[in-house]
C-alpha cells in the first residue's frame, strides 16, 4: 500500500457523512449570495481561486518556518505568519465553495483537509500571540506544529486534485479521448433549434458523447461531459444567464456561454471545452481545437 492510498480509505469511510453533510448545509447557507459563490469558484478568472490563494498561507508560513531558524530575522518570519493568518480566510472561503460541490470521496477528504488547517491556522494565531507577549520560544514550537499540520494538509489537498480529479477540468479529460479529424455530426437541419443534442464523436471505436446546440444558423460543439464533475450538457438546458446564452447543467446548474465555453455560473471554474465548427453540404461538422493537435 502505498503511503497516500491511506487517503482513499478515508475517501471510502461513509459514515463521515454523519458530520460532512451538516457542514456542507452550513456552507451552502453562509455563502448563499450566487455571485458570492461564484467569486469563490473562478468563474471570473476561468480557474478556481482556492489553490490561487492557497499559495499565500503555504509560502508565507513555509518562508517563516526558513527565517525563523535565524534570530536575526524572526521579525520577518512574524510578518510572514501574520500575513498568512489574514490569507487563510478568503483561502478556506474559495475551498469551501469548491468543496460544498464535490463528489462524497472529495467532501469526505476535504473534511479531514479543513480540519487540520483550522488546527493550523489556530497554532499560528496562538504564535502570534505568545511572539507578542515576548515568549518567543513557545512562538516558534507554535508555529512550527502549525507548518507540520499545515504542510500535511496540502498533500491532502494535492490528493484532492490529482487524485481524485477535483477542480480538473473533466469535458478536457473527455477531449483526450477523441479523435483529431473532423467529425460529421449530421445534418443541420435534423438539429433542434435552442435545445442541447446529444451526438457523438469517436474514441478508437467507443462513442464520446458531444452536445451540440443550434441557435438560427449558428451551431455551438462542446465536449458532452460537463467541466465540472463530468454531467451529462447534453440533458441539460439553454438559457439565458448573465445576459449571455448560456448551457446550463443538470447536474449542479453550472452555466457556459454558448459563445465559448466559459464558465458563467459556477460551480464549475473553468470553461466547458468547445469544438471547432464548419458546415459542408448541409451538414455539421466539429473537431477539436488546435492545443489538442500536434504539428
Ligand atoms: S457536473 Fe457539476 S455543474 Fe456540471
Amino acid at each position: 500500500m502505498s503511503l497516500l492510498s491511506v487517503l482513499d480509505r478515508i475517501a471510502d469511510v461513509s459514515s463521515m457523512d454523519r458530520v460532512v453533510s451538516p457542514v456542507q448545509r452550513a456552507v451552502n447557507a453562509v455563502l448563499r449570495p450566487q455571485a458570492l459563490k461564484d467569486a469563490l469558484h473562478g468563474t471570473w478568472l476561468g480557474h478556481p481561486v482556492h489553490p490561487v490563494l492557497a499559495q499565500v498561507p503555504v509560502g508565507t508560513w513555509l518562508s517563516a518556518g526558513v527565517l525563523d531558524l535565524l534570530p536575526t530575522t524572526r521579525r520577518a518570519a512574524t510578518a510572514l505568519i501574520a500575513t498568512g493568518v489574514a490569507a487563510s480566510v478568503p483561502t478556506a472561503m474559495a475551498g469551501a465553495a469548491d468543496w460544498s460541490e464535490q463528489d462524497p470521496g472529495v467532501r469526505r477528504l476535504g473534511l479531514l483537509h479543513a480540519g487540520m488547517n483550522v488546527v493550523a491556522l489556530g497554532l499560528y494565531v496562538g504564535s502570534l500571540r505568545a511572539r507578542r507577549r515576548g515568549a518567543g520560544g513557545l512562538g516558534l514550537v507554535l508555529s512550527y506544529a502549525g507548518l507540520t499540520l499545515a504542510g500535511g494538509s496540502a498533500a491532502i489537498g494535492g490528493h484532492m486534485s490529482y487524485a481524485q480529479s477535483s477542480g480538473a477540468s473533466h469535458s478536457v479529460t473527455a477531449a483526450r479521448t477523441l479523435g483529431h479529424d473532423w467529425i460529421d455530426l449530421g445534418p443541420m437541419d435534423d438539429l433542434p433549434e435552442g435545445r442541447p443534442a446529444l451526438r457523438t464523436g469517436d474514441a478508437a471505436g467507443s462513442p464520446v458523447p458531444l452536445v451540440v446546440v443550434r441557435r438560427g444558423g449558428r451551431v455551438s460543439v462542446f465536449l458532452g461531459a460537463c467541466s465540472h464533475l463530468g454531467g451529462p450538457l447534453f440533458e441539460g438546458r439553454v438559457e439565458q444567464v448573465g445576459g449571455r446564452d448560456c448551457l446550463v447543467c443538470p447536474w449542479h446548474e453550472s452555466a457556459f456561454d454558448l459563445d465559448g465555453g466559459d464558465a458563467v455560473r459556477g460551480p464549475a471554474g473553468v470553461p466547458q471545452e468547445p469544438l471547432e465548427v464548419r458546415t459542408e453540404a448541409g451538414h455539421v461538422l466539429a473537431r477539436l481545437a488546435g492545443r489538442h493537435r500536434e504539428g
